[in-house]
């Protein structure tokens, strides 16, 4: 067997003479008559252009090269020249050539379903991308993405293994972690009627090692949550997860900014310049969304004082039931933003619960269009709380705190995207800080996490906690990155008599408390030191440094929308046997509602 001594990517002129083996997979072939046959032989490495020429290459191996065909696998030995003509300026080996002299064709291609093109990629549709995977990552942009993914993940590793942080593992088959979504669940065959489930995070066994006295924990690690996918979402991702002893909020933030600035700087070339820090209530109040976008300009205000005074029903609803009024102005938006438009702007405020999106031109001096004879009698006012100038157009959002906030904010996002307002290539991020603790759940008539239940009450509002628990704020933050939310974490409760009180305002009893997280309680009461940590998504870091929205584009064996890996065809069904065995029985499954 012919053994490759150097890889498609590596040979340059100054080899010219020498002479190469290489392999790979055939990507082009061009039978030119006359006794010459080009192939370009690809590998992960790059493409090297293979010449059968009769005047230097044996017959029976000029015989094998015309026969090839694409994706066919080949060991090619031969010499190194210049090529004839013009370099090939867009390969690295573009200089030169490697004449055939022996071949050994390894594996025939069956007739191909899909190429490895990516000028062809978005032509052929996912689904059969994702059946047909192997193929698919041949891909240069496809080896490109595992090869970012790889150096993050490496770089993600040195930066705090250089910083004493040991990698640990945890295990997949465990019990419920809440971060909020709905559990995989896994049955036991040795304790028929019972189930595992897979961690949503390893959340709670890296607060366990710190009461191990671990101090510092790093894992590179798969989380699993049935919630149903979205672009940037997957039912099974990957957290590089931390924890860490004795540290408060501020030395976690200045690590992990440093650890993301130089990611960035290091792996993407993308300077993020600084990380400023926002109050979720800021957040919020400017931006109407807990993820800002704060690549661009406009921003939210509060307005409900001045809307109270007007007569119009909306306005009057919100102000008369502890509701906002916000009111965005976009400038210049009076020409750019045609009827249609902003009629396309109110079905995104009606998506997230707005009862619609009145607008308002200003003209001249007037109010036109819309609104206009509502918002007539505070136009003095309107004019100066929000510096409106001749040309603008304002949007307003109304309704529940949240809903008059987030609405307008996922709007602030569309009018960014119409007017083309967030400029090519720009990255910047902010760290969100000072979340709540809780957020009502009306249909469950409970408090929620709006983080997860291990995290801690600001130290000045812990008095509160119980007494008025809508006002407690939290020391979670999460870091935003043009508006996606790359990372979260927090500082714990390391007090079991806290935790076991943030169990009971979330609705569980004494008995559930002790039942579900008896062992996390008796960790805290065996001496927990003070702790803290995060966990970026992985695959959103990819997503972001290549510039994709699609999540599946980054993971190697994703899966599609309704949770199929479909090269491998999973879920599929199981041995009745195994099944048996379990003591499972088959029936009609519930309906089940989404978690979010
Ligand atoms: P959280 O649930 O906020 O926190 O997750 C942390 C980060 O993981 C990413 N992420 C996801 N990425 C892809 N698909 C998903 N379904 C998905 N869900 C989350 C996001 C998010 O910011 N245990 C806590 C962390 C901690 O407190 O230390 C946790 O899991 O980028």
């Amino acid at each position: 067997m012919l053994k490759r001594t150097c890889t498609c990517g590596d040979l340059r002129k100054q080899n010219t003479g020498e002479t190469g083996i290489l392999s790979g997979w055939v990507n082009t072939y061009r039978d030119q008559g006359k006794g010459l046959v080009f192939i370009d032989l690809r590998d992960r490495y790059g493409l090297t252009q293979v010449v059968f020429d009769a005047e230097d290459t044996p017959e029976n191996i000029m015989e094998l090269g015309a026969s090839l065909r694409r994706e066919d696998v080949v060991t090619v030995k031969g010499e190194i020249r210049l090529r004839d003509g013009k370099p090939n300026e867009k390969l690295a080996t573009g200089e030169i050539e490697l004449v055939a002299k022996e071949i050994e064709i390894i594996n025939r291609t069956a007739k191909l379903p899909i190429l490895p093109d990516d000028h062809d990629a978005d032509k052929i549709g996912e689904e059969h991308r994702l059946r047909y995977r192997y193929i698919d990552l041949r891909r240069p942009k496809m080896q490109k993405i595992l090869q970012i993914r790889h150096k993050i993940t490496q770089f993600t590793r040195n930066f705090f293994a250089d910083r004493e942080f040991l990698e640990i593992e945890t295990p997949l088959l465990i019990t419920p972690t809440p971060e909020g979504a709905r559990d995989f669940i896994v049955p036991s065959r040795h304790q028929t009627g019972q189930w595992y489930a897979l961690p949503q995070s390893p959340q709670i066994f890296k607060q366990i090692l710190m009461v191990a006295g671990c101090d510092k924990y790093l894992q590179i690690c798969k989380c699993l949550r049935d919630e149903d996918p979205r672009a940037d979402r997957q039912a099974e991702f990957t957290q590089i997860d931390l924890e860490m002893s004795f540290v408060d909020q501020d030395d976690i933030l200045e690590l992990m900014s440093t650890f993301a600035k130089n990611l960035y700087k290091e792996v993407g070339g993308i300077d993020l310049g600084d990380l400023p820090q926002i109050s979720w209530k800021d957040a919020m109040n400017q931006y109407g969304s807990d993820r800002p976008d704060i690549r661009f300009d406009l921003q939210l205000k509060d307005i409900t004082d001045i809307a109270s005074k007007t007569d119009f029903k909306v306005f009057k609803e919100a102000c008369d039931t502890g509701g906002n009024v916000k009111a965005m102005r976009v400038p210049g938006g009076a020409e750019k933003l045609s009827r249609k438009k902003t009629d396309a702007f109110a079905e995104v405020a009606k998506t997230y619960g707005a009862g619609g999106l009145p607008v308002v031109k200003y003209q001249g001096g007037e109010f036109l269009t819309g609104v206009a004879k509502f918002v007539e009698p505070i136009k003095d006012e309107l004019v100066e709380a929000l510096g409106l100038e001749d040309g603008d157009i304002v949007m307003f959002g109304v309704g529940s705190y949240r809903v008059s906030c987030i609405a307008l904010g996922e709007v602030r996002l569309a009018v960014a995207k119409e007017l083309a307002l967030i400029p090519e290539g720009l990255f910047r991020g902010l760290w969100v800080v000072d979340f709540p603790m809780f957020d009502w759940n009306e249909d469950a008539g409970r408090w929620v996490s709006e983080h997860h239940p291990f995290t801690a009450p600001l130290e000045t509002h812990i008095d509160i906690l119980e007494t008025d628990p809508g006002n407690c704020l939290s020391s979670g933050y999460d870091l935003v990155i043009n508006g996606a939310e790359v990372g979260g974490g927090s500082i714990r409760i390391h007090n079991p008599e806290v935790q076991a009180k943030v169990f009971g305002l979330l609705g569980l009893s004494a008995e559930e408390t002790e039942d579900k997280f008896g062992f996390l309680l008796n960790a805290l009461r065996f001496g927990a030191p003070p702790h803290g940590g995060v966990a970026f998504g992985l695959d959103r870091l990819v997503m972001m440094m290549i510039g994709t929205d699609n999540i599946r584009d980054v993971i190697a064996f994703p899966k599609t929308q309704t949770g199929a890996d479909l090269m491998c065809e999973a879920p599929g069904a199981a041995d009745p046997a195994q099944l048996h065995e379990l003591g499972i029985i088959m029936r009609e499954p519930a309906q089940t509602t989404n978690s979010e």
